[in-house]
């Protein structure tokens, strides 16, 4: 019988099919359910960092009349934040007691600001690694892209310094080059990299005629540009790579470990089958590794990673000038 067995951050997980950070992985009801239906791991929801600062900023503003001194105004403000901060530590020490699964932290930031104040209590309430959402929009034309570039570096250079537990990076793809900033991540001491975060992006409402910022589930698994990237990096660096994005069924999972990656993450795909799906995965990948005669994960894993293979130039030169007409 196969092993599902991986290691992800120098963490032990029972199956490389783990729960991405989302609304459904919130709730410690919802965190059990994915222990008990066979994920590797769990990502609680993020912590939003601007959510914390709004919230904050807005409990001040309404008790403003009953402010007088700025001195009450700050306390009022870092006294909501904590209170933010400190129901989110709760879940994750809660689900730390109550799974044997690991559990990774979650913070989505925008800024290097306050998080890094916070981060270090992620340790203390027993989180087994720290997952950062971090993403710039680029929309401010008078910034360059090295300058894009040296923000997130010196951001992921002080959540570093931050914190000792496993750190993972989850980004988008939008680098001019992203294998660079990718090595650049690893020199830092990035223990692990989720590509790729699937961004809420704006749409228009035609009935109300809007903006309309619904969070589109992937319906199409839009798996190819993860794809692609673990199986470009995962040789190349000392980095573990975990899948994200169009991980809706489980040959899916397998391509991504045979490219290279440690684990899959999944969220549209228990939005929309429920937890069970988690399961079915794990069998399925339990059955294809039997029909090709694999015990183990490692045996395996990064078989087709670009280094690794005689015709690298598959990885890069996917062209439309080979797919014939018909
Ligand atoms: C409703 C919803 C909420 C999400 N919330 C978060 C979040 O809080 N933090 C985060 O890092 N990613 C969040 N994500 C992104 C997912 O973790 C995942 O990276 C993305 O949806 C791509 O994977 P999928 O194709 O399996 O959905 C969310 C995704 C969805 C669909």
């Amino acid at each position: 019988m196969s092993s599902l067995n991986t290691e992800y951050l120098g963490l032990g997980l029972r199956s490389p099919v783990i729960m991405g950070s989302s609304p459904l992985t919130g709730t410690l009801v919802n965190l059990k359910k994915a222990e008990d239906n066979g994920a590797g791991a769990v990502v609680i929801r993020s912590l939003f960092e601007e959510l914390i600062v709004n919230e904050a900023r807005s409990q001040v503003e309404s008790a403003s009349e009953f402010l007088t001194h700025s001195d009450a105004e700050n306390f009022l403000e870092g006294a909501s934040r904590d209170y933010f901060i400190d129901k989110y530590l709760k879940l994750v020490q809660d689900a730390k007691k109550s799974l044997d699964i690991p559990v990774i932290a979650s913070i989505c930031c925008n800024t290097q600001g306050s998080w890094i104040d916070y981060a270090q209590r992620f340790e203390a309430c027993g989180a087994d690694a720290l997952e950062l959402n971090y993403y710039i929009l680029p929309s401010d034309s008078s910034v360059t892209g090295s300058q894009v570039e040296k923000t997130y570096l010196n951001l992921v250079k002080e959540a570093r310094k931050a914190v000792k537990l496993p750190l993972v990076l989850k980004i988008g793809y939008q680098f001019s080059s992203l294998s660079n900033m990718i090595r650049n991540f690893a020199s830092i001491g990035v223990d692990g990299i989720v590509l790729f975060n699937h961004f809420v992006r704006p749409d228009i409402d035609l009935d109300s005629v809007q903006v309309d910022t619904k969070l589109l589930l992937n319906r199409n698994g839009d798996y190819a540009e993860t794809l692609r990237w673990i199986a470009l990096m995962a040789a190349e660096t000392d980095v573990d790579f975990c899948a994200s994005t169009g991980i809706k069924d489980s040959s899916v999972v397998l391509k991504m470990l045979l490219a290279g990656a440690r684990c899959a993450q999944l969220a549209s795909a228990v939005f929309q089958n429920g937890f069970e799906v988690i399961g079915k995965f794990n069998k399925e990948i339990a059955s294809w590794m039997d029909q090709h005669g694999y015990d183990t994960i490692d045996q395996f894993r990064g078989l087709l990673a670009q280094e690794r293979m005689k015709h690298p130039e598959q990885w890069e030169r996917a062209q439309y000038i080979k797919i014939e007409s018909k």
